[in-house]
């Protein structure tokens, strides 16, 4: 029987703010609980056989939030990469991170530095943070790279295919997700993995991120088990 269960589940985890709202409680407040979610949903995908798990967690539009927003994300990051290690020893959970990380202060690179590094051989799951991340940064970054290497002679032009492309992007060994899911009712990529979504099902969901759990997730995956996937080709 053809594996309906998705290797690589990309998430949107959107709608913090508003959850926080309608219960009438500052942003912030929303974005700790949406935080507590994604141990919640990453072994929930653990089990279901999932294998990657990517969370887009900070666009680099997101910058442009009130600064006091702003911080307090970056203090969640903080808190989450101190504790996220004990979940990885238990759950054999690989950490990542992708997006431009020189961008934020230093404290945060080398706690990022010291979580992959510590969870590098773990490999039930992998959970990428996407974290100062989009699309068009990081293929704009993968570009740079590129025609560097073009122009130090190490890479011919005439030979770069959508592989090498691939190969310059932040995690190319990750393959690309088979399921996205958007939570809290936008439907749209806001600048998340551009390259890597080309035949990914898309899945769109009201429910707020801090209310999203396994039971969420399932559906997602059930949902995506009926859908007939194609990849250009026919049936
Ligand atoms: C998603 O929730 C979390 C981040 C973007 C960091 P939002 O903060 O976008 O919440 P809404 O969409 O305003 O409700
Ligand atoms: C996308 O959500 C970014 C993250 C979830 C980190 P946003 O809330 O920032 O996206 P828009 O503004 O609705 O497109
Ligand atoms: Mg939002």
């Amino acid at each position: 029987m053809e594996n309906k269960i998705p290797t690589h589940v990309a998430i949107i985890m959107d709608g913090n703010g508003r959850w926080a709202r309608a219960r009438g409680m500052p942003r912030t407040y929303g974005h700790a609980e949406g935080a507590r979610r994604v141990a919640d949903v990453t072994g929930a995908a653990g089990e279901l056989g999932i294998k990657y798990v990517t969370v887009y967690a900070f666009s680099t539009e997101n910058w442009s939030r009130a600064e006091e927003e702003v911080g307090a994300l970056m203090k969640l990051f903080r808190s989450y990469l101190k504790t996220c290690t004990k979940d990885a020893d238990e759950n054999d959970m690989r950490i990542r991170v992708i997006g431009d990380r020189t961008r934020l202060d230093p404290d945060i690179q080398d706690a990022i530095s010291r979580v992959e590094e510590h969870t590098r051989s773990y490999s039930r799951v992998t959970l990428t943070l996407a974290i100062n991340y989009g699309g068009r940064d990081e293929l704009t970054r993968a570009v740079k790279k590129l025609a560097r290497d073009v122009r130090s002679g190490s890479l011919e032009c005439d030979e770069v295919t959508p592989e090498t492309i691939g190969s310059y992007l932040d995690a190319p060994d990750i393959p690309d997700p088979d399921l996205l899911i958007r939570t809290c009712g936008e439907q749209r990529i806001s600048n998340f993995l551009l390259w890597q979504l080309a035949y990914t099902e898309l899945y769109f969901t009201d429910v707020a991120w801090p209310d999203f759990g396994a039971a969420e997730l399932r559906e997602a995956v059930e949902a995506y088990g009926n859908r007939d996937r194609r990849f250009g080709g026919v049936k």
